[in-house]
């Protein structure tokens, strides 16, 4: 069984270079759901969803996909990683909202103000978050 990140991006494309990243760092499959009409996760043991916000929401083909595939992912392990401006409060309330409203309560965020930056120019909380999928 293995590990699939499942993501939607905008135009930036914060959130397929994070996928990207974490993608080649844990050795899962990735999929880009603004690409796909189906997806089987049914190989998959643990799921990484990856979002941008916009207006405080994630991206709605995120969105749908878990509510559209509840059962599917029902006894899974369920990861939800963040593209986001906000930070600090504002960016911990957020999170915690969208976390809650998909059902993920393992949810981190990253953005561009983070302190430090690991030598592949990713905030060093992206190396914590994969450590522990
Ligand atoms: C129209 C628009 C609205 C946004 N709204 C929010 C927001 O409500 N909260 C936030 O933290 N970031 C917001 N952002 C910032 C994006 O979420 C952030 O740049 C993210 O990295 C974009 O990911 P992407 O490049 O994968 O689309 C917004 C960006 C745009 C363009």
């Amino acid at each position: 069984m293995g590990k699939a990140i499942v993501y939607a991006t905008g135009l930036t494309k914060n959130t397929k270079n994070l996928a990207q990243y974490i993608s080649k760092k844990a050795g899962t499959d990735i999929f880009n759901l603004k690409e796909l009409s189906k997806l089987d996760l049914s190989s998959y043991d643990t799921v990484i969803f990856g979002t941008g916000v916009h207006a405080g929401k994630p991206y709605k083909q995120v969105t749908e996909f878990i509510e559209n595939n509840r059962d599917a992912l029902n006894g899974k392990k369920l990861y939800l990683f963040i593209s986001c401006m906000y930070n600090d409060e504002k960016g911990d309330n957020q999170c915690e909202k969208i976390a809650t409203d998909l059902g993920i309560p393992d949810a981190v965020y990253f953005n561009k103000k983070a302190e430090e930056m690991n030598e592949d120019g990713f905030p060093v909380a992206v190396d914590d978050f994969i450590a522990r999928l």
